[in-house]
């Protein structure tokens, strides 16, 4: 791999491997585990993170698009892709030629399924039991189980919702409970089909850890027997939930550059566009090579601190498209500058003296949410693969 800035991703797939067997460990039952691996596999790198997650027992996987899933099967995926955006008469085509699993959400595309199939496509179908996004109304499933019951081209394989406020899934009077039971209700009407239901993300499946945790609450909604599950921000290390001790998570990814240049500002002066940061005494300002084209959100100007030898330094001034400064006065004083010639810096995640930056804590000071920070990490930041089978990844895949 090309890379004359030291500025990357790095994904630690040991770390990737410690999450997913939390999820094999903890629901050695569900009949369907499927990580969501769409925007990229949340920015660490979808090619790289299927094909590992296949060598972990992963047999399902989630994406948004089309194009993401023909871009897995045409590096070689083997597992089942679902499909969860909609799609045309084209699209089923497609679908259908690169064996993907729909997620169907409307009567036409039943009818797009039907046109383009020539034998029985297996397909989940969604319901809007409360996003009021995508899916069928739930007062549609009579109707759609005369529609898809002894249907040649469309087989119903499993039933779908999305939760809207996961985080609430541990109230049994809350938003989430009635969307589970919604679905539960759904699934008796589709009772003489062979399938099952999955409605579950990361706060989902924390709080229905953390259920199991408090012991036999047998009539609470989120007691789901045969429930797939689809887990996303959680395999990538965070816990939407943020109580850290229902699971214990590793993040994955780690954002981190080297500083290029120092300047010495004296009194006064100011730093990067607009001069929104004075000096308020002679300062040491490290230049680094990472900006906002590279998904480090420009509104943490001035806000955000990164990991510097292992301390919290200030970004300040504006960020640039390519450039972030940091106030490092305090932590280079009296020393020579040439000691920190080419000084790591990370942005959020490990930094190599063992320090941790959260992306959760980022995306507050960002007004954002991590699975933003994640996604935002942009194309040209090379992603570097860690971990003990990170040699898999380069051969498998042709990376470095
Ligand atoms: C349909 C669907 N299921 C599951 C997920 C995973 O959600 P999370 O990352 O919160 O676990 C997403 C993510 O947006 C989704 O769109």
């Amino acid at each position: 791999m090309e890379m004359y800035r030291r500025t990357f991703a790095e994904i630690n797939l040991d770390h990737l491997a410690h999450n997913i067997r939390v999820l094999q460990k903890s629901f050695p039952q569900t009949p369907f585990l499927c990580p969501m691996v769409k925007a990229n596999a949340y920015g660490h790198g979808d090619v790289q993170l299927a094909r590992f997650l296949e060598t972990l027992g992963i047999e399902h996987l989630g994406v948004c698009l089309i194009e993401e899933g023909l871009l897995l099967r045409n590096f070689g995926v083997k597992a089942e892709i679902l499909v969860f955006r909609g799609f045309d008469r084209e699209g089923a085509e497609k679908i259908i030629q690169y064996h993907m699993t729909p997620v169907v959400s409307t009567w036409e595309q039943i009818e797009h399924l039907e046109a383009a199939a020539s034998s029985p496509v297996g397909i989940h179908l969604k319901f809007d039991t409360g996003m009021n996004r995508l899916g069928f109304r739930p007062e549609e499933a009579q109707k759609l189980f005369e529609r898809l019951w002894q249907n040649k081209k469309v087989r119903l394989k499993a039933l779908v919702t999305h939760l809207f406020n996961g985080e609430d899934a541990l109230d049994p009077q809350g938003q989430s409970a009635a969307q589970l039971r919604a679905l539960h209700g759904v699934s008796q009407i589709f009772k003489p089909f062979n399938i099952f239901c999955h409605a579950l993300n990361s706060a989902g499946i924390i709080s229905w850890l953390s259920l199991q945790r408090q012991g036999a609450t047998p009539s609470h909604p989120l007691n789901l027997q045969n429930w797939g599950l689809r887990p996303g921000l959680m395999i990538y290390g965070y816990n939407p939930l943020g109580d850290k001790g229902v699971v214990d998570l590793k993040p994955v990814m780690s954002l981190k550059s080297q500083v290029g240049t120092y300047r010495i500002l004296k009194t006064g002066e100011t730093v990067s566009y607009g001069g929104t940061w004075r000096a308020a005494k002679e300062s040491v300002i490290a230049v680094v090579p990472i900006g906002y084209a590279d998904g480090y959100h420009r509104i943490l100007s001035n806000q955000a601190f990164v990991v510097f030898t292992g301390q919290r330094v200030p970004v300040v001034g504006s960020i640039c498209m390519d450039y972030l400064m940091l106030d490092v006065t305090d932590v280079v004083q009296g020393r020579d500058l040439k000691e920190f010639k080419d000084q790591e810096v990370t942005l959020f995640g490990y930094g190599s003296d063992g320090s941790f930056l959260s992306a959760e804590e980022l995306a507050r000071q960002a007004q954002s949410i991590t699975w933003e920070m994640l996604t935002s990490v942009g194309e040209r930041v090379p992603r570097i693969y860690t971990g003990q089978d990170a040699g898999f990844i380069s051969e498998e895949i042709g990376g470095e």
